[in-house]
């Protein structure tokens, strides 16, 4: 039976379970490991799951939704566009459905503004093919009706401004990190004045990614309103996430994890004002995520943080406070 969570509803009508299950399992692939995750999760409830043509496991959600026993039309599926697909969205689009073995998904995501050629480096950001015209192909598969809504995911307010300026489809969500070091307040209300939900991916800061840098599961204030709950730091986050009116999607492939992580719990007023001033701590407001390092030149893969839009140095350390 479906465990109760809150829905939200995207600006296409559709409804969006606010909590789903992320298939980035670390690195490309996970195979029968993401399957098994997916399969856990639909059996303890999940009725959304997050996964992307990058992610290399595809197949095995779709797998896992087919032998799950649950109808397919009961689960929000969300897959995303590569960076070196961007050239040829309808193509890559068709290839996804195809290795999901689904007729439509339910939501499909630029994964990154940046576009990529075909052998995976990354194309100057005024150069084609822009975010602009990527999105102009995305928005041609709505009359396919093999996708439900469409959205993107890593864009600040700075690319959205020229988004919905240059082009007729308003995202349905803008799938970025979000968590209580990062809660990117600036960019929540600017999405949510123009119907766009945020989904929060890592929602847990994902755990374990960096040794020896904040970690908000360890907080003080989290661990103590976790206690109060006789709950954990996890669902404290979740919790938070959800009642601030974000969709998140932690990934676990733990079955115990999986089942904690849709248990939400009614958060006060009190507790979310704590929460909510997390990230004012020092060092704690910050990305928590690796590909802050990939380049060394402080660019994300091949834009700057200018060029992105994000108000953050090398390393993902936010400037100001938002
Ligand atoms: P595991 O898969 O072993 O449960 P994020 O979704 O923020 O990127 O975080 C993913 C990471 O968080 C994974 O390493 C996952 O490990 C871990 N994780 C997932 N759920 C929990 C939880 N309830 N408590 C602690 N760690 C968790």
């Amino acid at each position: 039976m479906a465990v109760d969570i809150p829905q939200f509803t995207l600006n296409t009508g559709y409804k969006i379970p606010s909590v789903g299950i992320g298939c980035w399992m670390g690195s490309p692939g996970g195979g029968e490991i993401a399957e098994q995750m997916c399969k856990t999760a639909l059996q303890v409830g999940y009725r959304h799951i997050d996964t992307a043509y990058g992610y290399g496991n595809e197949e095995f959600v779709g797998k896992a939704i087919r032998e799950s026993g649950v109808p397919r039309e009961e689960i929000f599926l969300t897959t995303k566009l590569p960076n070196h697909h961007h050239h040829k969205v309808k193509q890559s689009f068709e290839e996804s459905l195809s290795k999901l073995g689904v007729d439509y998904v339910d939501l499909y995501l630029m994964h990154w503004p940046q576009a990529f050629t075909e052998d995976n480096k990354p194309i100057p950001h005024d150069q084609s093919p822009t975010f602009v015209e990527t999105w102009k192909d995305m928005e041609a598969l709505l009359d396919t009706g093999k996708v439900r809504s469409i959205g993107v995911s890593n864009f600040s307010i700075k690319l959205l401004e020229v988004l919905l300026r240059e082009t007729d489809v308003v995202p349905a969500t803008n799938q970025v990190e979000c968590h209580p070091c990062l809660p990117s307040v600036d960019l929540k209300l600017w999405c949510e004045q123009r119907g766009i939900l945020i989904t929060a991916y890592s929602p847990l800061g994902r755990p374990g990614e960096f040794d020896g840098k904040p970690v908000f599961l360890d907080d003080p204030d989290v661990t103590s309103i976790a206690k109060k709950y006789n709950a954990s730091p996890a669902q404290v986050a979740l919790s938070w996430g959800v009642k601030r009116g974000t969709i998140v999607i932690p990934k676990s492939q733990n079955p115990d994890r999986i089942k904690q992580n849709i248990t939400l719990l009614d958060l006060t007023d009190e507790d979310m004002a704590a929460l909510n001033e997390i990230h004012l701590k020092p060092g704690m407001h910050r990305s928590l995520l690796r590909y802050h390092e990939y380049s060394g030149d402080g660019t994300i893969f091949g834009w700057t943080y200018d060029q992105l839009g994000w108000n953050m140095t090398k390393g993902g350390i936010v400037c100001s406070l938002d």
